[in-house]
């Protein structure tokens, strides 16, 4: 990455001036790429490392959430600065493909992936592509819950309970593709104007709205939050670090995200994006989030899913409507709604 690149710059340098010439460095002279990073820091750290190592390809990573990198490539379309996006929830990707900030690519690769992945790309016209999923709920720190003396919750509608006032965390929508999920997950179980009336009941028990999606599962493993929402896996990663946290699919039913990949339009290293792309799919490069302990799972159908995965079959999985909540409109709408009357709502 661009500290380690920057050390082999240095190297490059000496070797100029010893007069061995650029063809001393293998990363000079395979290229760059520039990746927007939207899984956690851990996983996005080694996957950049072992694409470097793999392919010699120097690699600027910046890592943020999905409604960010969104914002941002939608900023710099005019003149774009990222190749690729890995990581992060569908619906931005679903965006930034309507609104021709992606670049159609069909992945030899494509073949060997599941059917959710497949139809991520079709939807997009191969604009962008499922690389993993993952499951939307919450957890909760049992320490805290007993010291508190509180019922356990178990559903959404729990979570506006007055007895869990500001014990509550869970993230941005508008920065995080994790609390956007939350947002139309509730819509379609609850219909538009019930899921709205249940964000303004349960803000009154939000202690901090956090800018990314994972934040809330770790604020529960160190206790500072009581219950946190994120995606089930994201609280695993605590449970098995060894925090004292009760992993809790919604009663109600819940959504999930595709975690989905795009190569940014006008990317500057068109060839190097591809080549990240299709290792990307593949399972030795999916193999790696479970060194750095993400618990999504991998959408190559010859990829190991990690045991602790949490089982998306034993969930009760909503019919996820990713063509409408990841179009530009009903997102764009779907979040002014939210600052307008969840953000701002009194909390007495
Ligand atoms: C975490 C999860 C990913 C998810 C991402 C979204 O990293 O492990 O599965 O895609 O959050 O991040 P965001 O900050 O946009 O909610």
């Amino acid at each position: 990455m661009t500290t380690t690149l920057s050390v082999r710059r240095i190297a490059l340098g000496f070797a100029c001036l010893l007069g061995l010439g650029a063809a001393a460095s293998p990363a000079a002279a395979q290229g760059e790429l520039t990746v927007y990073c939207s899984v956690q820091e851990e996983w996005c750290r080694p996957m950049m490392q072992a694409f470097e190592r793999s392919t010699g390809i120097k690699v600027s990573m910046t890592r943020k959430s999905s409604g960010e990198t969104y914002a941002q490539i939608k900023a710099e379309a005019a003149n774009p600065r990222g190749d690729i996006w890995w990581g992060g929830t569908g619906d931005p990707h679903l965006q930034a493909a309507e609104e021709n900030l992606s670049e159609p690519y069909q992945s030899p690769a494509l073949a060997q992936l599941l059917p959710w992945a497949r139809k991520q790309a079709e939807q997009s016209g191969f604009k962008t592509v499922g690389i993993y999923a993952g499951a939307l709920g919450y957890s909760y720190n049992t320490q805290q819950l007993q010291r508190r003396n509180l019922p356990a919750p178990a559903c959404w509608a729990d979570l506006a309970k007055p007895e869990y006032r500001d014990e509550v965390q869970v993230a941005d929508p508008n920065s995080s593709g994790t609390a956007y999920t939350k947002v139309a997950t509730l819509v379609q179980l609850m219909g538009e104007d019930k899921a709205f009336e249940f964000m303004r009941a349960m803000h009154r028990n939000v202690n901090q709205y956090t800018r990314s999606g994972a934040a809330p599962a770790r604020a529960v493993a160190t206790g500072e939050s009581l219950i946190g929402i994120t995606f089930l896996h994201d609280a695993v990663t605590q449970a098995i670090a060894g925090a004292p946290v009760k992993i809790v699919a919604p009663c109600e039913g819940t959504g999930y995200e595709i975690g989905s990949m795009s190569i940014i339009k006008g990317a500057r290293n068109m060839a190097n994006a591809k080549r990240f792309y299709d290792w990307a799919l593949t399972p030795e490069a999916q193999a790696l989030a479970i060194e750095a302990n993400s618990y999504q799972v991998p959408s190559n159908s010859a990829s190991k899913v990690p045991p602790q995965s949490p089982n998306l079959a034993d969930i009760k999985l909503i019919d996820y409507n990713f063509a409408k909540f990841g179009s530009s409109a009903e997102r764009t709408r779907l979040l002014a709604r939210w600052d307008a009357e969840v953000r701002n709502a009194p909390r007495r």
